[in-house]
Parts: structure tokens; C-alpha cells; sequence
């Protein structure tokens, strides 16, 4: 076939596939950071928050979450607890060893770092920590984690 016929018959083509057809149009994205979480989604992610403090944090802030007197504080409507979300995920990220007072009593030993869990676990045992003991405070999303976890690398 003569290279004219072919380059005409290709820009038919183009021309005759609709705009709307090539450009796929798509509605906008929002920041995964600043998209809410379902109800649904939100006790999910407390029922799976449940079974990871059980594992791993229970030994050290006790089931109930009141802790251990002097050595493991309590998770009951603390400051970190209820706080700042970054704080409180960077307790999670880089464990914690500073002074702590919650109620006239002190805490100093260190809490280890839980950095090995992933985004989505970090968040579903602090939105259950922060949803359960008496604690009623928003959800922590997976893409709250990965974006503290990304400052501190
Ligand atoms: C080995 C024991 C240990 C484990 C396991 C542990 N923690 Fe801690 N945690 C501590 C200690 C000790 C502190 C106080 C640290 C300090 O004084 O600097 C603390 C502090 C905290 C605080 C801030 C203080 C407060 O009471 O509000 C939070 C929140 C917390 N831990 C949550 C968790 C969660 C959630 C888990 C499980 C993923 C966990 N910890 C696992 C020992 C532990």
C-alpha cells in the first residue's frame, strides 16, 4: 500500500474516534491522607485493632489498658492517646523513653518501637486503643502511618 493512502486512512481513524473516547475522564482524587474513613471501615479496623493489642501490647498495658503501676502506663484518656495523631503514631514508630506522667504517676521505663508492623496495623491498633477503655477519639488511617513513617526515614 502507498505510504499516502496509509497515512490518510490513519488520520481518518483519528479523526473519527470520538474526543470523549481518548480522554477518559476521571473525578478527583482526594489526598489519601485526607480521606475519611467509612463507619464500616472504622469498626473493622477496630475489630482487627483488637486481636494485634492482645498479641502485642497487652503484656505490657494489660488487657484492660490500665498498665502496670511505676512501670507500663496506662492507655485510659492520656494526653498521647487522645492527642496529637502524629505524636502518637511516632510513639508507635520510634517507641517512646522519656518521662511520663499520667495522673501523679511516673513512667520511665522504655516503651520499644513497634516499626516492624505495617501501616495498616499501626493504624488499626491505635483506632482501637483510641475507641476502646473509655477512649473515644477519631480513627488513624494506613495513609496517616505511611505519611509519619515517610518524615522519620
Ligand atoms: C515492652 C512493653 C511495652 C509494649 C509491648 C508496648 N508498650 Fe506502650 N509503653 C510502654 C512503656 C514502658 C511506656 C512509657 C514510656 C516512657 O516512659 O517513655 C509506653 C508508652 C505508651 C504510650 C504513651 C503513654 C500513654 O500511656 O498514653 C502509648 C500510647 C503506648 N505505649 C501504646 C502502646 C501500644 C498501642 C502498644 C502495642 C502496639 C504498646 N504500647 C506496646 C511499654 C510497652
Amino acid at each position: 500500500m502507498n505510504k499516502w493512502i496509509l497515512t490518510g486512512i490513519t488520520a481518518i481513524i483519528a479523526i473519527s474516534v470520538p474526543a470523549t473516547a481518548q480522554v477518559k475522564k476521571t473525578a478527583p482524587v482526594k489526598n489519601a491522607a485526607q480521606q475519611k474513613p467509612t463507619a464500616v471501615s472504622v469498626t473493622a479496623s477496630i475489630a482487627r485493632g483488637k486481636i494485634l493489642y492482645k498479641e502485642i501490647c497487652a503484656t505490657c498495658h494489660q488487657a484492660d489498658g490500665t498498665g502496670v503501676p511505676r512501670m507500663n502506663p496506662p492507655l485510659i484518656k492520656t494526653k498521647y492517646v487522645l492527642g496529637d495523631k502524629t505524636k502518637l503514631i511516632k510513639v508507635l514508630l520510634l517507641g517512646l523513653n522519656e518521662d511520663v506522667e499520667i495522673e501523679g504517676e511516673y513512667y520511665s521505663n522504655p516503651m520499644p518501637a513497634q516499626a516492624a508492623l505495617k501501616d495498616e496495623e499501626i493504624a488499626d491498633v491505635l483506632t482501637f486503643v483510641r475507641n476502646n477503655f473509655g477512649n473515644k477519639a477519631a480513627a488513624i488511617t494506613p495513609a496517616q502511618v505511611k505519611m509519619v513513617r515517610a518524615t522519620i526515614k
